[in-house]
């Protein structure tokens, strides 16, 4: 993994006011008080921010994305994706302006916002159109699956953000991929093309969920950051999202074949 270019600063001293276990019993957070809070809630916030504003943009980039928004089959699809760009590109300023909230707390002159693709799925060029639709399809459904837990999170900014400027596109985005693969799945040709481009993002997009080990995700859970484990959101992805792929005339793999984390 590079270093993330967000990271807190780490010449502030502690000075907790609201503990961990308040946090963990219910007590929400805002931008003013984060300064008071555990060192370690802290790391968490700004690495779910930092990922943010150093992810989200990579629709900039020509081979992996943004070309799409001159190539898609037709006009019509051409807009759908420049939207989509557009609300990614929201999606990492939105970042950026809570991480100005706080300031004081942490460095990011490194930051450029999309020189880094921040997971490994996103760093092979997409040159079918089968497989730009089922990055959409799945990948922003890893998304939703993800900020569907943060409605309601501990750090007050973020889930205001979350309900607004999060969530709901993310869902717009991954609703785009999933009319372009039905509309794929109507001849036997273009269901082919689907098959292949859903064998290759299936199991990027389980990696997405990230290992099913560590200690942190747990942490994230202890402070309202998050509901699930890592593993737990994979499987109800699973349970979900297979059977939609199904309902269109694709198989879905099985869930070890191609993974790189597990
Ligand atoms: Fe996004
Ligand atoms: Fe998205």
């Amino acid at each position: 993994m590079p270093m993330s270019p967000v990271r807190l600063r780490d010449d502030v001293p502690e000075d907790v006011k609201i503990s961990a276990e308040e946090i963990h019993a219910g007590r929400d957070v805002d931008a003013e008080e984060l300064r008071h809070t555990p060192r370690e809630y802290q790391e968490l916030v700004v690495n779910i921010l930092g990922g943010h504003a150093a992810g989200e943009a990579f629709v900039l980039n020509d081979n992996v994305y943004a070309h799409w928004a001159a190539d898609a089959p037709t006009t019509e699809d051409r807009f759908m994706v420049l939207r989509t760009i557009e609300e990614e590109l929201m999606h990492a300023r939105e970042a950026f302006r809570m991480l100005r909230q706080i300031d004081e707390l942490v460095v990011y002159d490194e930051l450029v916002p999309y020189a880094l693709a921040t997971l490994e799925g996103f760093q092979h060029p997409v040159s079918e159109w089968a497989e730009h639709a089922a990055l959409c399809a799945l990948t922003d459904r890893v998304g939703t699956f993800q900020q569907e837990e943060q409605l309601d999170c501990s750090y007050l900014p973020y889930a205001e953000s979350i309900r607004t400027a999060f969530f709901p596109y993310e869902k717009g985005h991954a609703a785009r991929g999933r009319y372009w693969l039905r509309r794929l799945c109507e001849t036997d040709e273009g269901r082919e093309q689907a098959q292949r481009a859903v064998d290759v993002w299936w199991p990027r997009s389980l990696d997405m969920f990230g290992k099913s080990n560590t200690a942190r995700q747990h942490r994230f859970v202890y402070y309202r950051l998050k509901k699930r484990t890592n593993e737990e959101r994979r499987q109800s992805f699973i349970s979900i999202v297979g059977p939609e792929l199904e309902s269109l005339g694709l198989t879905v793999p099985d869930e070890m074949v191609g993974r790189k984390i597990a």
